[in-house]
């Protein structure tokens, strides 16, 4: 709970500049816009026409909004936050777009969402895993997709170097350094949520454990070896 709440006063102080700190961070990290990295994530979803989607941890809509303005047939897309200063600002954003009957925002968790069960035959989840109970999230998602429903996950990942001696000890002293210089909501989110930045080997057994299949992972190499890459992860559930 007490997670929560940090993140939340994180994600609300950050609202009103939340796409231009994405594009800042997206582009020292792996050198590409947050627009680009919206756009390669809605492609991979490749949402056929009358699907179902949820899109998790939607903050400003970015998703929804890229998905129905690619996907002319998309008929409805639901975005999920716990933060209400993001979502205010995405129904903001939905009203210029004319989106606002296509797009339901719901405030609350994706700890526990107030959807039936498999209703939706794609979950889509950008940046927002690190801040969350994973394994929980994992269970919430699979309860609500269809059969074959399909899970794309993007995220900041661990290297192989994260798991290292050296880069342990690194990492633990940028961490630290980290949060001594940036005493903000943000950066105590940010260092919360360290512990949920997982390298694909680790995301692939994780998926496989909670029963989804057809896992599918790519990275984007990181432009600083101490930086975290960008993983996006496919996976369906076929049971
Ligand atoms: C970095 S933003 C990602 C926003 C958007 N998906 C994107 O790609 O730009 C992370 C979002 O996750 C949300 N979030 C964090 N924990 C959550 C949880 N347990 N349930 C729902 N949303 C959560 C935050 O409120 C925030 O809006």
């Amino acid at each position: 709970m007490e997670e929560i709440n940090h993140v939340k006063k994180a994600f609300t102080e950050l609202a009103p500049s939340y796409s231009s700190t994405m594009d800042k961070e997206l582009n020292q990290f792996w050198g590409i816009s947050y627009p680009k990295f919206v756009e390669r994530l809605v492609n991979l979803a490749a949402v056929k026409p009358g699907e179902k989607v949820l899109d998790i941890a939607t903050g400003t809509a970015v998703i929804p909004i890229k998905l129905i303005s690619t996907n002319h047939q998309q008929e409805r897309v639901v975005g999920l936050d716990i933060t209400p200063a993001m979502l205010q600002n995405g129904r903001e954003v939905i009203a210029r777009h004319g989106g606002k009957n296509t797009i339901d925002l719901v405030c609350a968790s994706a700890m526990d969402m107030p959807f039936g069960c498999g209703i939706f035959d794609v979950i889509i989840c950008g940046l927002g895993t690190h801040h969350m109970n994973v394994p929980n999230m994992l269970l919430e998602a699979k309860r609500l997709l269809t059969k074959n429903g399909r899970l794309i996950i993007s995220d900041v990942g661990a290297t192989p170097f994260w798991r290292s001696l050296t880069g342990k000890l690194l990492i633990r002293l940028l961490m630290l350094e980290y949060g001594f210089i940036n005493q903000s909501a943000r950066s105590h989110a940010e260092l919360e949520a360290f512990q949920n930045v997982r390298t694909a080997k680790e995301w692939s057994a994780l998926l496989k454990e909670f029963g989804y299949e057809k896992v599918h992972i790519d990275e984007i190499k990181p432009r600083l070896p101490w930086f975290p890459s960008g993983l996006t992860l496919q996976a369906e559930i076929t049971g």
